[in-house]
């Protein structure tokens, strides 16, 4: 099989693979297996496997479709519920989430749902956003612009101003990866937005393995552009239909539109569509060829996943033809059944309006059934596991932690969680962690001594108790401010050990004990008084 080129933002490689298009690949199924399971197709798919939660909801809620939609406070803790009185509005967007925006404030915030998640799996991740004039009393108000990020990579802008003055709801679909045990889907604050985020609903939703398989989650990963059955002008195809509730919206175009139906079982293809896809197709008129523009948007100039399914709408017949995206070549005499097939590239340019033409020597017309295309954008990498475990046990010892204290602690890079800074690089590890003046109490975590690459940290000036925790295992650490808290306990003399210190400020405490001597050493900056209870040095 050809291997994939690998993506690059440099404009030679571009060019250069706009001469030699992308591979492909050719997927062609036979009728193997006889259909042995009618009664099973008249039955729903089981619920998808993953979560789909309808934010702001205290309650679970069942929708006509078959699906269950859980409340969302079990996978978030930022944010307050609201409720839409908008009359006729479909349930899952009558609740939502806000997030509360600091306007002026240097740092942007992200706002993340944490959900759990297999491993290295593929999940189709969806957000829907109906802003619903949730933050003006008249419903007045207009949307916010803001960001999403899925476990530390930027994914997309979130603009539902055009859907909201149109009245309908807007969603953004994606494919991403599991890199550990939980997902984390957020919104963020970017520089256009100046009212509270918020979010209608969130699903991700395990796919097959065979899903999309073309591509490499490890480097990538895709958001949808559009998904469409041509020809139709029903509703949008989703679940039961499509058992992972993808939504694959009509498209009608000004060609010639033919139903037919078929005995396509989706499990033929890897990809997994609804059989109900191939039943509509758009079809070229006598001698000529089929040319449309789709997806209808303009699209920036990037690698994108294409996939492009067929079926001959008359059975037993088979017809053949070019197929061609913009002015290259996509595939060349594609011979059409009525078992249907897909062809599909998993990196190929665009750039602005795309064209499809399908031409044919052939006495029978070119037609298509479906599409899908994605764009391709790399994944970023995360913060050190080392790290991500010690803040969560860190988390966990303070009694209200900051509000955006979830998601990927440094990443995307300024994205970091309030009073954290990282490094830059491959290996990305917290540097330094400065909670000062933020009103904290609780007490502070002796899994703070495993964050090694740690050279600043500060607690002061808030109300943090109980022991100062054995630190000896922080090499780098040159300032550890803990001044004016409720500490008590001794100062641990292993702090002496540290060789790279310069600030140790444990004034205002309450701490207790012989103040260890090597502390008082030249080139640190030792401040223990006023405010602790220490014993007179021994006479000696
Ligand atoms: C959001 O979308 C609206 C309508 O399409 C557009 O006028 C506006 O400029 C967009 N805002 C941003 C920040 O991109
Ligand atoms: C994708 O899945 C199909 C079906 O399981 C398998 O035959 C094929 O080899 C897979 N392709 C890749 C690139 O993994
Ligand atoms: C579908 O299968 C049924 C029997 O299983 C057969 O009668 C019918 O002709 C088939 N239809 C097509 C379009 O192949
Ligand atoms: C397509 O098939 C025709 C006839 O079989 C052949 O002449 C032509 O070279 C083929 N085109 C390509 C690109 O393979
Ligand atoms: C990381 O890089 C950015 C710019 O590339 C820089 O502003 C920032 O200070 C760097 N951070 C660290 C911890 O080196
Ligand atoms: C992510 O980390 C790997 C090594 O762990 C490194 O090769 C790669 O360049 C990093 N990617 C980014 C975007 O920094
Ligand atoms: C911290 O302690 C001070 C003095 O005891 C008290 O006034 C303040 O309310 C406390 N703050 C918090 C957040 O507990
Ligand atoms: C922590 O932040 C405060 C306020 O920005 C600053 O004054 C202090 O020096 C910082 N402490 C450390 C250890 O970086
Ligand atoms: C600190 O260093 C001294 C001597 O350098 C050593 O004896 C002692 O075990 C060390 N203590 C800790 C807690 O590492
Ligand atoms: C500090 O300790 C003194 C004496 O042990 C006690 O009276 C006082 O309440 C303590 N203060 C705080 C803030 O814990």
């Amino acid at each position: 099989m050809p291997s994939s080129p690998s993506a690059t933002s440099s404009s030679e490689r571009q060019s250069k693979r706009m001469e030699r298009p992308p591979p492909l690949f050719l997927l062609r199924f036979l009728f193997l297996f006889p259909l042995l399971v009618v009664p099973a197709l008249s039955q729903s798919p089981p619920q998808p496997k993953g979560f789909l939660v309808n934010c702001g909801s205290t309650d679970d809620l069942f929708t006509p479709d078959g699906l269950r939609w859980l409340a969302d406070s079990s996978f978030v803790s930022a944010g307050s519920p609201r409720k839409l009185s908008l009359p006729g509005l479909l349930p899952v967007l009558s609740t939502l989430r806000s997030f509360p925006v600091r306007p002026g404030i240097l740092q942007p915030r992200k706002f993340c749902y944490v959900l759990r998640a297999v491993r290295g799996a593929r999940y189709l991740i969806r957000t829907t956003y109906f802003y619903g004039g949730f933050d003006s009393p008249a419903g007045s108000g207009t949307p916010p612009v803001f960001d999403q990020i899925v476990d530390g990579t930027f994914w997309t802008t979130v603009n539902t101003t055009a859907d909201y003055a149109a009245g309908v709801a807007s969603y953004y679909e994606g494919v991403f990866r599991a890199k550990g045990m939980t997902m984390s889907v957020c919104v963020a604050e970017n520089t256009y937005t100046t009212s509270d985020l918020f979010i209608s609903a969130l699903e991700t939703i395990l796919l097959e393995d065979s899903v999309y398989n073309g591509t490499n989650f490890d480097e990538y990963a895709m958001g949808l552009i559009a998904r469409s059955t041509f020809g139709s002008i029903g509703s949008t195809l989703r679940y039961p239909d499509d058992r992972f509730n993808r939504y694959w919206q009509p498209f009608s175009g000004s060609a010639h539109a033919m139903t037919s139906t078929h005995n396509i079982s989706s499990s033929d293809f890897w990809n997994l569509p609804p059989a109900m896809i191939f039943n509509t197709a758009l079809v070229a008129d006598k001698a000529k060829p089929l040319v449309f523009q789709w997806p209808p948007n303009l699209l920036p100039s990037s690698s994108y996943y294409i996939a492009l399914y067929f079926a001959d709408t008359l059975p037993g017949s088979t017809r053949t033809f070019d197929v061609y995206v913009n002015d290259y070549r996509f595939y060349a005499n594609l011979t059409v059944t009525s078992a249907g097939l897909v062809v599909f590239s998993t990196q190929w340019l665009l750039s602005g309006l795309t064209t499809i033409t399908l031409t044919s020597e052939s006495p029978l017309p070119p037609l298509i059934s479906a599409g899908e295309v994605f764009g391709l954008f790399s994944v970023g990498n995360v913060t050190h596991t080392r790290d991500i475990i010690a803040l969560e046990n860190i988390k966990k010892n303070i009694a209200s932690p900051p509000s955006d204290w979830s998601g990927d602690p440094c990443m995307p890079e300024q994205y970091s969680w309030t009073g954290i800074t990282c490094s830059n690089g491959s290996k990305i590890r917290v540097v330094a962690l400065n909670l000062s003046s933020m009103g904290l109490s609780g007490s502070l975590s002796p899994h703070i001594a495993r964050m090694t690459a740690l050279t600043d940290i500060s607690f002061a000036y808030n109300n943090f108790t109980g022991p100062i925790p054995d630190l000896s295992k922080l090499k780098n650490l040159q300032k550890l401010h803990l001044q004016n808290n409720e500490l008590t306990g001794v100062i641990p003399p292993s702090l002496a050990n540290l060789s790279q210190l310069r600030e140790l400020y444990l004034e205002n405490n309450n701490l207790t004990g012989e103040i260890p001597r090597r502390l008082f050493r030249k080139g640190l900056d030792f401040r223990f008084l006023p405010g602790n209870h220490f014993l007179p040095p021994p006479a000696n």
